[in-house]
């Protein structure tokens, strides 16, 4: 079976790669891919007239799916689904992993999402949506002044004074703000409502509660059609780190690294996630009548084992998608058969031991304007002797030369050790046989654990 990849990040690269130990995959394509990609056993980038969800990147996917008659195609980024691609994959009857469209409002449109969760019963920080300035205002001043008198609508962290302004739309990372007092929250809605700065995204906003607590990723398979029983499988729990620097201080950013699995993620919270968020999400798919085959991702706020749902993403994370993979057993082409067969319970997921650790180096610059085009230096020895390997991001490749960075999110080192402790030395063994002017990473992904 040929199988298409759609998507140009660390996560499509680990996808490729898992998906090439299968036996039944005789080729990935990536589309478009990065240098990385390109240099992967058994995978061949496909360049593409525009990005994935432009009407002509879609229309050159579908095509190139039909004359190679692929046999399976999984869409990496969230962009590409809220335009619909899986929706015109199966009009086309293209075997496609993705939700469609309506489904994929779980990660586009916050306010669709939280009423989804509201609906299921699922246990979600308070929250209140406005598509009025003036209104959300006068939320933002009554929500600071109880705070003040200790008497705030939060339940859940009382002692807490901090309100979450959350864009409605997809705002690539840039539509959540965590306001501590009036003034930043102010600040967060002039930006978002008044000055336009998100577009149409930022024109409904949803105010909510801070909870305060850890946050654990779960991404996991699932398999829900109109009409039919559907069935969903959790992976691993995984940590993702989004600020710049150690010490979760700085900028937000994509993702800085991340591990799996998450130590302090209990049993009693697994069974709490279970019981309260993965069950309701299946049964409240089934019931809206969506058709969702393909990976959904909860984001998780964790404390004294309580699982809060914050937010779903339609497909797996980046970075966690470049530390879990690498701890499954389960062939890749055969579950992704059984979730688009609707068969999950016929084929159960099997891990490895230990753990892994994802530290991602970034460009000088990185999460603003960021520095590209310079080669990266390899020590090919070190690199081999490390243990682990590396999924390429932002990095670009002509012939056989270096590769060229070419995106904020450069690569992800990835290691396997029997704890935490060795995956995490071994990871950033990994990241001292490589090297680029302006290279930066966190030095403390993993570092609790260890
Ligand atoms: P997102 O861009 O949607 O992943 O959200 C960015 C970050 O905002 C999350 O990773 C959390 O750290 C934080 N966040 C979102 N909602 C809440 C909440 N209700 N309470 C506390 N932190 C939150
Ligand atoms: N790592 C979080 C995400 O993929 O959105």
């Amino acid at each position: 079976m040929k199988v298409l990849v759609i998507g140009s990040g660390g996560r499509e690269h680990a996808l490729a790669w898992k998906l090439a130990q299968s036996p039944a995959a005789e080729r990935i394509y990536v589309a478009p891919g990065n240098g990385g990609t390109g240099r992967e056993a058994k995978c061949v980038n496909v360049p593409l007239p525009g990005p994935p969800e432009s009407p002509e990147g879609r229309e050159a996917l579908l095509e190139f799916a039909r004359q190679e008659r692929i046999g399976l195609t999984i869409v990496g980024p969230e962009a590409p689904l809220a335009e619909g691609i899986a929706d015109r994959f199966r009009a086309a009857e293209l075997p496609i992993l993705g939700p469609d469209k309506r489904a994929a409002r779980l990660e586009t449109s916050k306010v669709w999402a939280k009423s989804f969760i509201e609906k299921c019963g699922i246990r979600t920080a308070r929250s209140r949506v406005f598509s009025e300035y003036s209104a959300a205002m006068h939320y933002v001043e009554s929500y600071f002044k109880a705070g003040q008198q200790g008497q705030g609508p939060r339940s859940s962290s009382p002692d807490i004074s901090s309100l979450v302004i959350k864009a409605d739309g997809l705002a690539a990372g840039k539509g959540v703000v965590v306001a501590a007092g009036p003034d930043e929250a102010e600040k967060a809605l002039n930006s978002f409502m008044k000055g336009g700065t998100l577009g149409e995204a930022g024109k409904t906003v949803l105010l909510e509660e801070f909870i305060e607590g850890k946050e654990v990723s779960i991404l996991a398979a699932v398999s829900v059609r109109p009409g039919k029983k559907g069935g969903i499988l959790p992976f691993i729990p995984a940590r993702d780190h989004k600020r710049r620097f150690d010490g979760d201080t700085g900028p937000n950013t994509g993702g800085m690294g991340a591990i799996a699995p998450v130590p302090d993620f209990s049993a009693a919270a697994e069974a709490d996630f279970s019981a309260r968020i993965l069950k309701p999400t299946l049964r409240g798919l089934e019931q809206e009548g969506l058709d969702y085959r393909g990976f959904i991702f909860f984001g998780l706020m964790v404390r004294d084992d309580r699982c809060y749902l914050l937010e779903y993403n339609v497909r797996l994370g980046d970075p966690e998608t470049q530390a879990v993979l690498p701890l499954m057993e389960t062939d890749m082409a055969d579950l992704c058969a059984a979730i688009l067969k609707g068969g999950l319970g016929t084929c159960p997921l099997s891990w490895k031991p230990g753990a892994v650790c994802a530290p991602v180096a970034v460009a000088e610059g990185y999460p603003g304007p960021y520095r590209k085009g310079d080669p990266l230096i390899m020590d090919e020895t070190r690199l081999s002797q490390s243990g682990g390997r590396i999924f390429y991001a932002g990095v670009s490749a002509s012939g056989d030369g270096p590769l060229i960075t070419s995106g904020g999110r450069v690569l992800a080192a990835s290691a396997w050790g029997a704890d935490a402790g060795s995956a995490r030395a071994k990871a950033y063994a990994v990241l001292n046989s490589v090297t680029f002017p302006g290279m930066d990473y966190r030095r403390d992904i993993g570092a609790a654990y260890s």
